[in-house]
């Protein structure tokens, strides 16, 4: 028989359909398989939700709940608020001052335009989601382009005009405002110029708009930036900052302090860590490339599902804590015999090579959910190693 309390909690209780499995790396966490349906008591953080599966109560990430009855939702409802989100920060000057202030981003389209600035003469540029226009004014600057197209989507377009316009520019730069798939341009370009990639290559999903613009704007020969790009990855150890957020907990001040390790290892370890550092030491394989893009050739249709493997060998005996990746792209010369300018993104070192394998699939459909969060990657266990589904901006 129920009690008055527990008919209103389960009142309160909402049902999830789980998206993908989830195996649970604590006595705390539920696993689940995809399709299950858990009933949800509470959700005590955006990323971990309390509920109840089979009588059995515990912790579940929530990206991989979803109120869709197929789990899955329907990939033809576009969701408008993640674009005005998207293009709502891209509106403010938070990311444009950490885009500009990363010098070896910034200074790498500038060095390719400088290095290509006889061959940009009298040509036709796309630069396709200026942001503040950097780009743009790079092309003018260095060299005498006929024409240069700047299109952004946010509010900053508005911006990137007056900036055009004080540097003296605006009869060369165009500043467009619109979604690069809606906004027309007088003519067809010579080069397709964009800065599209996210973390991990793919975040935030902007590849998909260059293609279209490709498709549509970019004269037949004309050439893409970055011409080509591929996303990395190495086996690695993290001792120091295992060390840092997890032995910490053992015996502080002379105290045990164990029993919050477990906390300690879902607040530090399940997401990825962004921007860390580390040594050649630390890697216990080659790197090895996992996707790779030829922008010339990558069509839309790709997008759906991304193929990769990885196959390392490792020679290290250490503790595997995780994959570190970066990504590189590279900008075909101009010039005639010129070299083709690479730009990795801080790709860690380089290495020499029992073995670690997988097959990596990026899959848009099944990561639809958050397509373009800029601020938050939502959890994906590190331990899994089956099936792993990490949500995806556009
Ligand atoms: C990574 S930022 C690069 C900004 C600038 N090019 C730079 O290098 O500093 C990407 C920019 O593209 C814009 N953007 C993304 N998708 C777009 C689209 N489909 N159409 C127009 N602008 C877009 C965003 O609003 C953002 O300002």
């Amino acid at each position: 028989m129920q009690t008055e309390n527990e008919d209103e909690d389960e009142a309160s209780c909402e049902e999830y359909v789980a998206r993908s499995d989830f195996t649970g790396s604590s006595t705390d966490q539920l696993s689940f398989s995809r399709g299950d349906i858990l009933l949800v008591h509470a959700k005590p953080s955006s990323e971990w939700w309390w509920a109840e599966l089979q009588g059995v109560i515990g912790y579940v990430p929530a990206s991989y709940m979803s109120q869709d009855a197929a789990g899955e939702e329907d990939p033809s409802i576009e969701d408008p608020w993640q674009d005005e989100e998207y293009f709502g920060n891209y509106g403010t000057l938070r990311l444009h001052l950490e885009m500009l202030s990363d010098k070896s981003r910034t200074e790498a389209y500038r060095q390719v335009i400088l290095n290509n600035s006889a061959s940009l003469s009298s040509k036709r540029v796309m630069d396709l989601g200026c942001g503040t226009g950097i780009i743009s004014l790079f092309c003018v600057q260095l060299a005498r382009p006929s024409m240069v197209y700047a299109v952004e989507a946010s509010s900053m377009a508005e911006y990137t005009r007056q900036l055009v316009k004080q540097n003296g520019y605006d009869e060369v730069v165009t500043v467009l405002q619109g979604r690069a798939e809606e906004i027309e341009l007088p003519e067809q370009v010579d080069v397709l110029v964009s800065e599209w990639m996210g973390n991990c290559l793919l975040f935030e999903f902007m590849v998909e708009s260059v293609l279209l613009a490709r498709d549509r704007w970019l004269r037949d020969g004309g050439t893409m930036w970055p011409s080509s790009a591929a996303l990395t990855f190495v086996p690695c150890q993290a001792d120091s900052y295992y060390a840092e957020k997890m032995a910490f907990w053992e015996r502080p001040y002379g105290l045990d302090f164990t029993p919050l390790q477990p906390l300690a290892q879902q607040e530090f370890f399940t997401k990825p860590k962004f921007s860390h550092i580390i040594e050649p030491c630390d890697c216990l394989a080659a790197p090895c490339d996992v996707i790779s893009l030829d922008m010339y050739t990558l069509q839309v249709g790709d997008l759906e599902e991304m193929k990769g493997q990885f196959h390392f060998c490792v020679e290290k005996s250490a503790v595997f804590h995780g994959f570190t990746a970066w990504f590189t792209v590279c900008f075909e010369s101009l010039e005639a015999g010129g070299a083709t300018h690479k730009k990795n993104s801080d790709a860690p070192f380089s290495l020499q090579a029992n073995t670690l394998e997988a097959d990596i699939v990026h899959a848009r459909q099944a990561c639809k959910c958050m397509r373009r969060r800029l601020d938050q990657w939502n959890n994906c266990p590190p331990e899994k190693s089956c099936l792993e589904t990490f949500p995806m901006w556009r």
